[in-house]
């Protein structure tokens, strides 16, 4: 088994609801190791990249705007399967139906059709991570 690492974002409505901690405390608690960690304000640019993926889909600028409502925490952690297992610990996308257990379903809020507001993001494969934490920590 190999150890991976992968690029946690804490978004501005984790940070804002004063959730970082929490968030932190289960990546912790589950054994992954905080190989680096810092709060920064995201660029347009910088998004753009990191969601290059999803430029030009209907949820996109919406998104954006939000990601850029207010400061983020940048994490990369580290630990077997971190990549699959955080995607696990955070739930599924929407936090109105994301699993009790996981990050979005306990900590998420109905805030009616405001999906982006799902507290957190967690690289999707080994090629995303690398990608995703070249962008944020380059
Ligand atoms: P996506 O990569 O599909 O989800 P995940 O964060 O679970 O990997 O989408 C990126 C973000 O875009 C997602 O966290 C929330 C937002 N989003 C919407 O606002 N509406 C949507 O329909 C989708 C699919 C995503
Ligand atoms: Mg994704």
């Amino acid at each position: 088994m190999a150890i991976e690492r992968s690029l946690i974002l804490i978004k501005p409505d984790g940070v804002k609801r004063q959730l970082t901690g929490q968030v932190i405390s289960r990546i912790e608690a589950k054994g992954y190791v905080i190989a680096e960690l810092k709060q920064v304000s995201a660029t347009r640019e910088l998004l753009e990249a990191h969601y290059e993926e999803h430029v030009g889909k209907p949820f996109y600028e919406p998104l954006v705007e939000f990601m850029l409502s207010g400061p983020l925490v940048a994490i990369v952690a580290e630990g077997h399967n971190v990549i699959t297992g955080f995607r696990s610990l955070a739930g599924t996308t929407d936090p109105t139906t994301a699993a009790p257990g996981t990050i979005r379903g306990d900590l998420g809020r109905d805030w009616g059709l405001k999906v982006q507001q799902n507290l957190v993001h967690g690289s999707d494969s080994v090629e995303s991570s690398r990608r995703e934490i070249g962008i944020w920590f380059s």
